[in-house]
Order: structure tokens, then C-alpha cells, then sequence
């Protein structure tokens, strides 16, 4: 088993980052290792220039997430971590795949509908950018991409491009399948429970951000939104908020939400936001520690990184030398 995937370069990352993403890429790396697969995680640093960004906050992001892989436990010796811009084959992948992506499929995109939207410029990139994506897993031979729910649209166009490719110059590409995080994976924002824990949309102080101090965690959760009643159980329906904070304390504590909700069944709201928002600070605590080693040290990180690269570049090659040779470039 091959698996690969792509971990935006942009802003803060937040809980809900590590429930739906780092938690999953290191559960992923052990299975992959465990049946003799590869892993690749690669942060997609060229995808972030397709809306504006200042060239200071891109080299940080990238250098930040790349950080954090490494803290949650991806290492180099099972996976291959890199950064998508150190491996060229990523940008001549998305040229050659454009002459098999139609105007008509990228105009469709929700995506792009959405990010173009009422924009005053909008970027030729931000309109080939599943081109892009296609070409990175298309690369890899990956047969599985761990992924969130709102890139179902992009993964279809992925593997419609791989058969287009396959059918046009002869068998080529695996076309991969996505693998979407199950329900209670999808962490809220703490004072709106109707929408996800991202940084970008939202209440601020309803976001936990991975680098906030054990004392802002706390905060957070205090002054976390309730629901109406005081019984601790979980109804998504009816208690958003409390059940919100009952998923994270599972994703903290690994404990089941039957157990949880046995175990509080006799406390009040007040003791509960109190023990998930300690559960939280115990839960980054070493994590956090492991990044501000990373971070210390910025050349060792690149170092780290520049292996991966070097794995990556490996990897990507062949797929990319047939790609030239059965389009015809006379190389
Ligand atoms: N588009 C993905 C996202 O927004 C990131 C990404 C880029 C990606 N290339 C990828 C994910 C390849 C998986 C595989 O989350």
C-alpha cells in the first residue's frame, strides 16, 4: 500500500488540525509501515501561492507544519516528510497533466467557485490548482490519500485525470481512492458548535490553537459555550456544544463517549469544561515541547526535511520520466 498526502502550508494550525490531520497521518504511518507500504506527507507549499501571500508568512507556515509533522511523530525513517516546492517533478507534473484537464471540469470546482468569488484578482494558479494536487498523488503511484471532506471534489478530479492519462498514452498512473476521517473526527469551534475548529472562520477564542499556552487552553474552555439543561451526554442535535467538548475529550483521553458520559453523569457542566480543557493541555504538552526543540533549531529542521526531499525526488522520478516518454517529448 502507497499513501500520500498533502498538508496545507497556511495559518495557524488548530485541534481540530490534529483530530482530522496529525493524529490520522501517524496512525496512517504505522499502518503502512506495518504491511510493508510507504507514506509520503508532503507540505504543499506551491498550493499556497494560488491566493495572496506574503513570501515571510509562506516560509514560516511551511517551516511551522513541517515542525509539527515531525512533533506528532512522523519520522523520516518510516515516512517520507518533505516540502512539495523541493521536489520539481511536482511543478512539471501539473503542466503535463494540464493537457489532460479540461477548462470545463476546473470552471466547476466548488472550490474555486467559491474561493474566486467576489475576488478582484483571481490567480490563474488558483484555477489549475487540483492540476497541481492530481500530479502530486498521480506521482507517488499512491492507491490511498487520507483526506478531508470538503477535497472529495478535487480526489474525483484526480482519478478522472489518472483514467484520461491511462486511457490517452497507455496504462501509467494507479488511480487512488480517498480515505475520509470518520465522524467525530470534525472537532468545533468552542463558542460556535455549528462549524469546524479552523482559524480562519470563526471565534477566536472558540479556536484552540496548537501553539496557545496551558493557561490560554484553559481559558478557552472555560468560557466554552453549554447548552441549555445539565445533563453530559452526547446529541449532536440537541447539545452541539457539550457534545463537542465530549468528542474532544475522547480524542484526548482515547477514552469512549459512553464512558464519558458514564463517568460525568453526576457533575455539572462547570467541572467538565474544566477536566476536558486539562485533558487538552496534558494532551499537547509533550507534543508542544517536541515542536520548540524543532523550532530552536531551524537548520537541523531543514536538514530533516532535505532528506525527505531527496527520498521524494527518488520516488517521483520513474512516473515522471514515463510521463515525458509516452507524451512524445523528444528527451
Ligand atoms: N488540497 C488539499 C487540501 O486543501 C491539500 C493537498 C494538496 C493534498 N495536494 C494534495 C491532499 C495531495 C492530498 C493529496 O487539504
Amino acid at each position: 500500500m502507497r499513501v500520500f498526502s498533502g498538508i496545507r502550508a497556511s495559518g495557524d494550525k488548530t485541534l481540530g488540525n490534529y483530530s482530522g490531520g496529525f493524529r490520522q497521518y501517524v496512525a496512517t504511518q504505522d499502518e503502512a509501515a506495518a504491511d510493508g507500504g510507504e507514506a509520503f506527507f508532503c507540505v504543499v507549499d506551491l498550493h499556497s501561492i494560488t491566493t495572496p501571500i506574503e513570501p515571510a508568512v509562506l516560509r514560516e507556515s511551511t517551516l511551522s507544519v513541517a515542525a509539527w509533522l515531525f512533533a506528532f511523530g512522523l519520522d523520516q525513517q518510516r515516512s517520507t516528510v518533505f516540502v512539495q516546492s523541493q521536489v520539481v517533478a511536482h511543478a512539471e507534473a501539473a503542466w503535463l497533466l494540464g493537457a489532460v484537464s479540461s477548462f470545463g471540469e476546473l470552471r466547476r470546482m466548488t472550490q474555486f467557485k467559491e474561493k474566486s468569488e467576489g475576488q478582484e484578482f483571481v490567480s490563474a494558479a488558483l484555477f489549475n490548482y487540483p492540476v497541481l494536487m492530481a500530479g502530486d498523488i498521480l506521482l507517488y503511484q499512491a492507491d490511498v490519500v487520507p483526506i478531508g471532506d470538503d477535497q472529495r471534489q478535487h480526489l474525483e478530479l484526480s482519478r478522472t485525470i489518472a483514467e484520461r492519462f491511462n486511457l490517452r498514452y497507455g496504462e501509467t498512473f494507479v488511480v487512488p481512492r480517498g480515505a475520509y476521517p470518520r465522524e467525530g473526527a470534525r472537532i468545533r469551534n468552542l463558542q460556535e458548535p455549528d462549524r469546524l475548529m479552523s482559524t480562519s472562520r470563526g471565534a477566536p477564542q472558540g479556536v484552540v490553537r496548537l501553539v496557545d499556552s496551558p493557561d490560554i487552553i484553559r481559558r478557552k474552555f472555560k468560557t466554552a459555550v453549554t447548552d441549555s439543561g445539565r445533563e453530559i451526554v452526547h446529541d449532536p442535535e440537541a447539545k452541539p456544544g457539550i457534545s463537542n467538548l465530549i468528542e474532544i475529550l475522547a480524542v484526548a483521553s482515547g477514552e469512549s463517549i459512553a464512558d464519558i458520559e458514564a463517568r460525568y453523569e453526576d457533575h455539572g457542566y462547570g467541572q467538565f469544561k474544566q477536566d476536558v480543557g486539562e485533558a487538552v493541555v496534558e494532551l499537547l504538552a509533550p507534543y508542544q515541547q517536541r515542536y520548540a526543540e524543532l523550532r530552536a533549531d531551524d537548520a537541523e529542521l531543514r536538514r530533516m526535511l532535505a532528506v525527505g526531499a531527496q527520498k521524494a525526488a527518488t520516488a517521483a522520478q520513474p512516473t515522471l520520466d514515463r510521463m515525458y516518454e509516452r507524451m512524445g517529448f523528444a528527451r
